[in-house]
């Protein structure tokens, strides 16, 4: 398959579970920032209205998405990209750069000043991705972690459930974005 056998079409409700189940085939959901992927997560970027979020498809097969949204924390004027993925035997063919391209150009024509993204910092294919794609590197942050010395042992990166931040950002007890609350 080449890949203008794939095509780019917009997210809909029909691609929900496939896009789920890839992000979970590529991403390691139980570390650090993959730990709030979950099916809601997915829905709720397709409840929003900027038309940023893509697939790719090879016939009716999903083999990548992008998801973006006009929610960066607090600021109105700035758009984050949040996830994007490629099936690993579609990826190297230049199938993210075309979803990325897709989904810059509908944040900006909804407003967006300026789109974020946030890079693991061992993601080196997500880096050139987002290098070759006009992006240019900003604050790095780093999780800094400190155990309960009374807990049992847990991996560093292990973070609540899915779903579990967005209810702790309905409740008001962290700071997240203004239209989820
Ligand atoms: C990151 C990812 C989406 C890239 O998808 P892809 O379709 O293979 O990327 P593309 O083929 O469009 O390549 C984009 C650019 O990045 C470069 N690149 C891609 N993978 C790379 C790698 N492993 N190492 C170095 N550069 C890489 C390509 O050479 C290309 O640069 P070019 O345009 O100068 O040739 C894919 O590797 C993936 O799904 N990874 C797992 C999920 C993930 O980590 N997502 C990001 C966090 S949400």
């Amino acid at each position: 398959m080449t890949t203008d056998d794939v095509k780019i079409a917009p997210m809909g409700l029909e691609h929900l579970r496939q896009v789920r189940d890839l992000g979970r085939q590529v991403y390691d959901v139980t570390v650090k920032p993959y730990t709030s992927w979950s099916l809601t997560s997915i829905a709720e970027h397709l409840d929003t209205a900027e038309g940023a979020c893509w697939v790719a498809l090879a016939d009716e097969r999903v083999v990548g998405f992008v998801l973006g949204s006009m929610t960066f924390e607090l600021r109105d004027d700035w758009a984050y990209l949040e996830w994007i993925a490629v099936a690993p035997d579609q990826q190297g063919k230049g199938v993210a750069r075309r979803l990325v391209e897709v989904c810059c150009n509908a944040l900006f024509a909804a407003g967006a000043t300026r789109v974020v993204t946030d890079v693991e910092d061992t993601n080196r294919a997500s880096a050139a991705l987002m290098e070759r794609s006009g992006f240019t590197p900003a604050t790095t942050v780093t999780l800094f972690t400190r155990a309960n010395p009374a807990a049992p042992d847990e991996p560093a990166g292990v973070a609540p459930a899915a779903g579990s931040r967005r209810a702790l950002i309905r409740s008001g007890r962290l700071v997240g974005d203004k239209r989820s609350s």
